[in-house]
C-alpha cells in the first residue's frame, strides 16, 4: 500500500496505526532520510540541503534506497510506504519494482488536507529527539510546556517545519507529487480519505475504504 498526501496530511501518524493493525512494516522515506541526515552518512549528506529548503532529494538516490529494501527481502511480507513515490519517474521505477519481484499494489491512500490546516498543524509540531515522541499544540501538549512528558527532554522542532519552509513543500508537492495521483487514479487503486476529522475518525474511514 502506498500513502499520498501533502505534507503534513497524516500519512506518518496514520501509516503506522494502519501498520500495526495489519501487522505489516511502515516505510517512510522521511524518516530514513533523516536518521541518515543524523549519522551523517553518503545519502544523509547528499540529502539534508534539499530537505532543510523543502526541496526534494533527487530521484536516483531515494529509488536506490528503496531498491536496496526490496532486493534485501525486507518488503516480501507487505508494507506501507510513506512519502514514496513522490514523482512521476518513482512511481514509474516502483512499478517495474513490482513487477520484478511478482509483488501487487492493493491500494494507494491520498489524504486530502487544506493548506491552512497543514500550516497550522506543521507549525505546532515538537518532536522529543530521545525518544521520537511527538506533540501537537495546542491539542496534544506536553504537561510542561516545551519538554518531554518520558524522559524530560527539551522538545524540538523540524527545521522543514519553519512557514516558509512549509510553503514551499506544499509548493514543490503540488508541482511535483500531483501528478502521481493520476498515475494512480488510471491504475484503478487510488482511494481518497479526508483527512481532517480528527485522527481517530480518519482512521475509521481509512479502515472503510482498504479492508
Ligand atoms: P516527509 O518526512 O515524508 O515529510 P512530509 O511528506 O512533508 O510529511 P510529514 O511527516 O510532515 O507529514 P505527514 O503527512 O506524515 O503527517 P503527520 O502524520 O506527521 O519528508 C521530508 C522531506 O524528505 C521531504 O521534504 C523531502 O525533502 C525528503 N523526501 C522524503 N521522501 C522523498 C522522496 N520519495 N523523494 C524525494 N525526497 C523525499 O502529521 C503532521 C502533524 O499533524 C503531526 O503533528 C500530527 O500529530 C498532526 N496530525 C496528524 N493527523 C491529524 C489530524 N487528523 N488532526 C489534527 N492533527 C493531526
Amino acid at each position: 500500500m502506498i500513502f499520498l498526501g501533502p505534507p503534513g496530511s497524516g500519512k506518518g501518524t496514520q501509516a503506522v496505526k494502519l501498520a500495526k493493525e495489519l501487522g505489516i512494516l511502515h516505510l517512510s522515506t522521511g524518516d530514513l532520510l533523516r536518521n541518515a541526515v543524523k549519522e551523517g552518512t553518503d545519502l544523509g549528506k547528499q540529502a539534508k540541503e534539499y530537505m532543510e529548503q523543502g526541496e526534494l532529494v533527487p530521484d536516483h538516490l531515494l529509488v536506490e534506497l528503496i531498491e536496496s529494501k526490496v532486493n534485501a527481502g525486507e518488503l516480501s511480507d507487505g508494507f506501507i510506504l510513506d512519502g514514496f513515490p513522490r514523482t512521476v519517474p518513482q512511481a514509474e521505477s516502483l512499478k517495474e519494482m513490482f513487477t520484478k519481484n511478482g509483488m501487487t499494489l492493493e491500494a494507494t491512500v491520498l489524504l486530502q488536507v487544506s493548506d491552512e490546516e497543514v500550516v497550522r498543524r506543521l507549525s505546532g509540531r515538537w518532536f522529543c529527539p530521545v525518544c521520537q515522541r511527538t506533540y501537537s499544540y495546542p491539542s496534544n501538549m506536553p504537561k510542561v510546556d516545551g519538554v518531554c512528558d518520558d524522559d524530560k527532554t527539551k522538545l524540538q522542532r523540524r527545521p522543514d517545519d519553519e512557514e516558509s519552509v512549509v510553503r514551499n513543500r506544499l509548493a514543490v508537492y503540488k508541482k511535483q507529487t500531483q501528478p502521481i495521483e493520476d498515475f494512480y487514479r488510471k491504475e484503478s487503486v487510488l482511494v481518497e480519505v479526508a483527512g481532517e476529522k480528527s485522527p481517530l475518525a480518519v482512521f475509521d474511514d481509512l479502515l472503510k475504504v482498504v479492508l
